[in-house]
């Protein structure tokens, strides 16, 4: 097998888990989670959550390690290199990060608007939760600002890729990812100290069974893809660059502990504040950008606990359009020989040109439609309905059916030098439950069951 020796690596073990928990990490864990967790009634929710994270995340995502690390290539390469009949798969894999780009930058570009007028104080004069909802759509649907957010979020992230492998992605992650658990432990404390905020604890760790349904079932299934960035390139990217040794086992398991108790502790942050207030806590997507801001409002310091808090969600933001601008960054570059700066800058122009358009779609471009849906929801529609959950499929289909048999095995136990004792386990998920559930909620999403 081709290995390119020049290329970068992680510094190790901890690099690997504190860069692709980066990755993870994101405004699926802190705006998604909680009000997904809120609709579909909390504890159980919860539940169910964990239990699809470690049948179908953990499995999915050593796939997808152990096919980045064995070939050390972008994810169009990996696939290549390990069978020419599944190149599809490698290119599924660069333009779903593109199209997610699209949609994820807006969201990210708000977050910084939102953290700016935090900052500035200008939410201190709103008083009631119907001005901020019409701050909010007064201000997502204004002609140029989101768009110009979306492409400083753009930029920002085009200036750490352009930092490189080490230098940029790997030590960025190395301060963020402690920052951001240190602002998120702070938040959670402040939040449960609230007046009537246990509730809200109580809320998100009392299951309530009556809730689920199937749909909960599926529901908790997406949500897990979509946090532990499976399905479509960024691990397999990120995981060529781990270092030979790296134990990709723990690696797996140390990301999706991070990510599951990031998802926890932003519940943990919300849901309290929305209880001591007496809101529901269904208050769907807008529960950051309108809910939030509010409750702050009602406490003393607000600015600077709103300020804190949407500096979090740019920091989980930035550290995963960073894992996304790489999938597209490391494919032109390898794949069309050109430098990694022209490579980046591509991106970059790409990234920034789709982010705006969806932007604009939501606002001053309403003709932007396709099939009823502005481009904004069309981006995210067909990415985590249809790209995500196929890539997913196909992955196990490929690790599972596919590569020959010693080929998990081998680069789990790092060519025989470290255990594995729940292979059997883990070939049977990956082979059989994996790709069943996915199909299954992949039928769901499209409203064909
Ligand atoms: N996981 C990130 C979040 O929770 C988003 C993300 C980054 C992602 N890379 C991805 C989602 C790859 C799916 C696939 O916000």
């Amino acid at each position: 097998m081709m290995k390119a020796t020049h290329r970068a690596t992680f510094g190790g073990q901890l690099g690997a888990v504190l860069v692709t928990a980066g990755s993870a990490v994101g405004l699926g864990n802190i705006w998604r989670f909680p009000y997904v967790a809120g609709e579909n009634g909390g504890a159980a929710f919860l539940l169910i959550y964990v239990l699809s994270v470690l049948l179908i995340g953990v499995p999915i995502m050593l796939a997808e390690f152990a096919i980045g690390r064995h070939t050390h290539s972008n994810a169009v390469g990996a696939y290549r290199m390990l069978s020419g009949h599944w190149t599809a798969l490698g290119y599924n894999s660069v333009i779903a990060p593109l199209l997610i780009m699209g949609f994820y930058l807006v969201v990210s570009g708000w977050t910084m608007e939102y953290m700016i007028h935090s900052l500035t104080g200008e939410f201190t004069r709103v008083q009631t939760v119907e001005e901020y909802a019409a701050i909010f759509s007064t201000f997502t649907q204004n002609p140029w600002r989101p768009a110009i957010y979306t492409v400083i979020f753009t930029l920002l992230t085009h200036g750490v890729i352009a930092l490189g492998v080490q230098k940029g992605i790997e030590r960025s992650s190395r301060i963020m990812m402690p920052l951001l658990m240190v602002i998120l432990v702070v938040l959670a404390i402040h939040s449960i100290l609230l007046p009537g905020g246990m509730q809200g604890v109580k809320f998100l760790f009392t299951p309530d069974f009556s809730k689920v349904t199937a749909s909960t079932f599926l529901t908790a299934l997406g949500q897990a893809f979509f946090s532990l960035s499976i399905g479509l390139g960024c691990l397999v990217t990120y995981a060529s660059y781990f270092k030979d040794d790296t134990n990709i086992t723990h690696t797996a398991l140390q990301v999706v502990l991070i990510d599951t108790l990031v998802a926890v502790l932003a519940g943990v942050v919300i849901f309290p504040a929305v209880f001591s207030v007496g809101i529901e806590p269904t208050a769907g997507p807008s529960l950051v950008f309108v809910t939030l801001p509010a409750i702050f409002n009602t406490l003393p310091l607000s600015m600077v606990w709103s300020t804190i808090f949407f500096l979090l969600l740019v920091i989980a933001a930035l550290t995963s359009t960073i894992s996304l601008h790489e999938v597209l960054t490391a494919y032109i570059h390898e794949e069309w020989h050109l430098s990694r700066r022209i490579s980046a800058w591509i991106v970059t122009a790409a990234c920034s040109l789709l982010g705006v358009a969806a932007s604009l779609s939501l606002g001053a471009w309403k003709w932007l439609q396709i099939g009823g849906k502005s481009l904004f929801d069309l981006l995210d529609f067909v990415t985590a309905n249809v790209l995500l959950p196929a890539g997913g499929f196909f992955i196990c289909i490929f690790a599972g059916w596919v590569l020959d048999r010693r080929f998990m095995p081998h680069e789990l136990t790092n060519k025989g030098t470290i255990p594995l004792r729940l292979w059997p386990l883990l070939r049977l998920l990956l082979r059989w439950v994996c790709p069943a559930l996915l199909l299954l909620i992949f039928l769901d999403n499209l409203g064909l069951i």
